[in-house]
């Protein structure tokens, strides 16, 4: 049986690459997918959405945007690693799939009631859609199996030298969810920095043929220019779709279950996880926290969703 999945996200161009890997492939039931402010701005976010089920011609799943800015934290965006757009690289054009006109937390709270079993909550973005569904909801819990985040790190960050961007951009909102009972499974920089869209990967995709696949080296390749500006990085990690691809085959990574907390008041530090891989500390294990990457695994995944979209489009 597929498993049901709501997307949470902010596309940016790694959200736009895990759209594509949630849809094409048969193992994953995508119901949902809910906006929020980061890379971009929630409106173009949503866009984006709508941008990529279009052009992978899904036409049956729901677009919302979401929370507009973080729980209490300033808004600020990625736009200098995913531009002006959010998605900066091609040219897209109108798209076809509609906004839906609820917020992003009412469609994941309807998709979650009208759902017969629990579903998994895939969260790729600042996680305060999350965070506002169960204060709102407190019941949802029950009927989230998971929530597989792109988040955090047990190494370094990105945004700021010690937090990751979509915990740093919500951080109250990802120690909520943390702390809220939800089984939480983590994909951090640790893991995401080990899928690299080196030149090989580039060419595997060009070789596809496609005007989806262009569509995607388009996309890869501007973001491998701010990463490689912003950072000095010889090739953009994928972030994102790890945990898409973590769902379809969980050998994809491994993990360990540990204790995890969200710094929320460290004056240079606000926003890193901390994460007690050597059981130093006298905390609970309270998260599966992502360590290793089964790189090829990942990228035939990947580059097959691509493909397998060319073909039926
Ligand atoms: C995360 O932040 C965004 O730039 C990416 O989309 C990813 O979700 C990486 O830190
Ligand atoms: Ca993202």
């Amino acid at each position: 049986m597929p498993i049901p999945v709501i997307l949470d996200c902010d596309p940016g161009h790694d959200d736009a690459m895990a759209i594509l890997l949630a849809v094409a492939h048969p193992a994953i039931d995508l119901r949902a997918v809910a906006t929020v402010a980061g890379n971009q701005t929630v409106e173009k976010t949503a866009l984006n959405a709508r941008r990529m089920l279009s052009l992978a011609g899904v036409t049956g799943v729901p677009v919302a945007a979401g929370c507009d800015r973080p729980l209490a934290a300033p808004l600020e965006i990625g736009d200098y690693v995913h531009g002006e757009s959010g998605l900066d690289g091609p040219a897209f054009g109108e798209p076809s799939v509609p906004l839906d006109p609820r917020h992003g937390v009412d469609l994941i709270h309807d998709t979650l009631a009208a759902a017969a079993e629990p579903v998994t909550v895939v969260a790729i973005g600042p996680l305060t859609n999350i965070a506002t569904l169960l204060r709102r909801h407190p019941e949802d819990r029950e009927r989230i199996r998971e929530v597989v985040i792109m988040g955090g790190s047990t190494d370094r960050g990105n945004h700021t030298p010690y937090a990751e961007f979509n915990v740093y951009a919500d951080p109250e909102a990802a120690a909520e969810v943390l702390g809220s009972g939800v089984p939480t499974t983590w994909v951090g920089l640790n893991v995401s920095h080990q899928a690299l869209v080196t030149a090989d990967v580039l060419a595997r995709i060009e070789a596809l043929g496609t005007p989806l696949a262009r569509v995607c080296v388009e996309l890869l390749t501007f973001f491998g220019s701010t990463y490689h500006e912003t950072w000095g990085f010889p090739a953009p990690p994928l972030h994102d779709p790890i945990t898409v691809a973590y769902l379809i085959d969980p050998t994809v990574m491994t993990y360990e279950r540990v204790g995890l907390r969200v710094e929320l008041d460290g004056p240079h530090t606000r926003g890193a996880t901390v994460a007690d891989l050597h059981r130093r500390m006298d905390w609970e294990p309270n998260a599966n926290v992502g360590i290793g990457l089964d790189r090829d695994r990942f990228w035939d995944l990947m580059i097959g969703a691509i493909e397998a979209l060319g073909r039926a489009s």
